[in-house]
């Protein structure tokens, strides 16, 4: 079975891949390179022996989506992850961020509507529950108002796939993650930010290995164990495994409604000075941070109930959080010392 997967040598994606490719599906996979880089394909050859068919596309080229479903036509599902999804980019040009993240979306339906049978899995976020009121988060938690107009970008699309599930053949399953982390233990793929990271780990990593003089802690006056903020950080082969396990559920026709929705996490809250605790105990070395006042747009505290995916789908990860931050750190210390 041939699966489309846009934005596959992405972070998640290129996860994603491996796990679908050691599954046996026939990956095809869009990426405009915005954010990622060819050499990912070795990476993932290199884990599973097989190299995915790759085509470089801007998804925003709607003729040039058209022509690539004409000539995939054996394209059976779409596991759908390339989006911009800088929280604090998308403030200061949300025009780039409708465009890229919407435009995109409807140019995917358009061409999987016209199908007998097609399985569309969509990358969301927890960040459409804004700060919820309750924690954990269940998938039954009222989406807030957006804060930021990436957030918007996912609860748009969100309810697009939904009015579109009812009038079409297309089945889908909504994937809300938490905070992925971490890298394939082989080390043959990992998370490669451009530029100063924006996401916590990425950067401890970073300053572990001196490209950083010191990590800025944003806040540490929130209501929270120790004052800093609280997320659920999820391993990312953890998430990859959950991306398949939700596919198949729609190809074996498991899925009890047309539209499903999960929230993927591990559960459990980590505060920002636990992860750097973590970090420090997994490389044996002192990380030097320094508390700076909060950063806009950041919630206290956000991690997942995980009963629904734990049950329905089966689902349950198996890293622990020490064990996400020492595949990144290898993953890290590879990167650098082979450039
Ligand atoms: C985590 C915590 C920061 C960097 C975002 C998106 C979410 C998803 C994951 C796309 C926060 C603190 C961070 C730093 C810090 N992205 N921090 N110093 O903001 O929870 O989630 O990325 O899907 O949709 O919203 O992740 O890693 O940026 O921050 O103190 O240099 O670490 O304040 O408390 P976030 P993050």
């Amino acid at each position: 079975m041939k699966i489309l997967v846009t934005g596959g040598l992405g972070f998640i994606g290129s996860h994603t891949v491996v796990e679908l490719q050691n599954e046996g599906f026939e990956v095809v996979i869009i990426d405009n390179l915005s954010n990622s880089s060819e050499e990912v394909l070795k990476g993932i050859a290199a884990i599973t022996g097989k190299t995915p068919v790759f085509e470089k596309l801007d998804l925003r080229e709607k003729a040039s989506v058209q022509d690539f479903f004409k000539r995939h036509s054996d394209v059976s599902g779409v596991i759908h992850f390339a989006a911009s999804k800088a929280v604090g980019e998308s403030v200061g040009n949300p025009l780039l961020y409708y465009e890229n993240n919407i435009n995109t979306l409807v140019y995917l339906l358009q061409e999987l509507q016209q199908k007998p049978d097609a399985h569309f899995i969509f990358s969301s976020s927890c960040t459409v529950y804004g700060q919820a009121e309750v924690m954990p988060i269940a998938e039954t938690t009222p989406v807030q108002t957006a804060m930021s107009p990436y957030g918007n970008t996912k609860q748009i699309g969100e309810e697009i796939i939904a009015d579109v599930t009812k009038v079409s053949s297309i089945n889908a399953i909504l994937l809300r993650y938490f905070n992925p982390i971490g890298s394939h233990p082989s080390a043959e793929i990992g998370e490669l930010p451009m530029g100063v990271p924006q996401n916590l780990v990425p950067f401890i990593t970073q300053t572990g290995m001196g490209l950083r003089a010191v990590l800025s802690v944003y806040g540490n006056d929130y209501p929270t164990v120790d004052g800093t903020c609280v997320r659920d950080y999820i391993h990312v082969v953890d998430l990859a495994k959950a991306h398949v396990i939700a596919l198949q559920r729609l190809v074996n026709k498991k899925n009890s409604d047309k539209l499903e929705t999960f929230n993927l996490g591990t559960g459990t809250g980590s505060s920002v000075l636990e992860v750097i605790q973590a970090f420090e105990k997994v490389s044996g070395q002192k990380l030097p941070y320094t508390i700076v006042p909060r950063r806009e747009g950041d919630v206290t505290s956000a991690y997942a109930n995980t009963d629904k995916a734990n049950t329905i789908l089966d689902w349950k990860t198996q890293s622990t959080l020490e064990e996400a931050i020492a595949s990144a750190w290898k993953w890290e210390q590879k990167v650098r010392n082979s450039r």
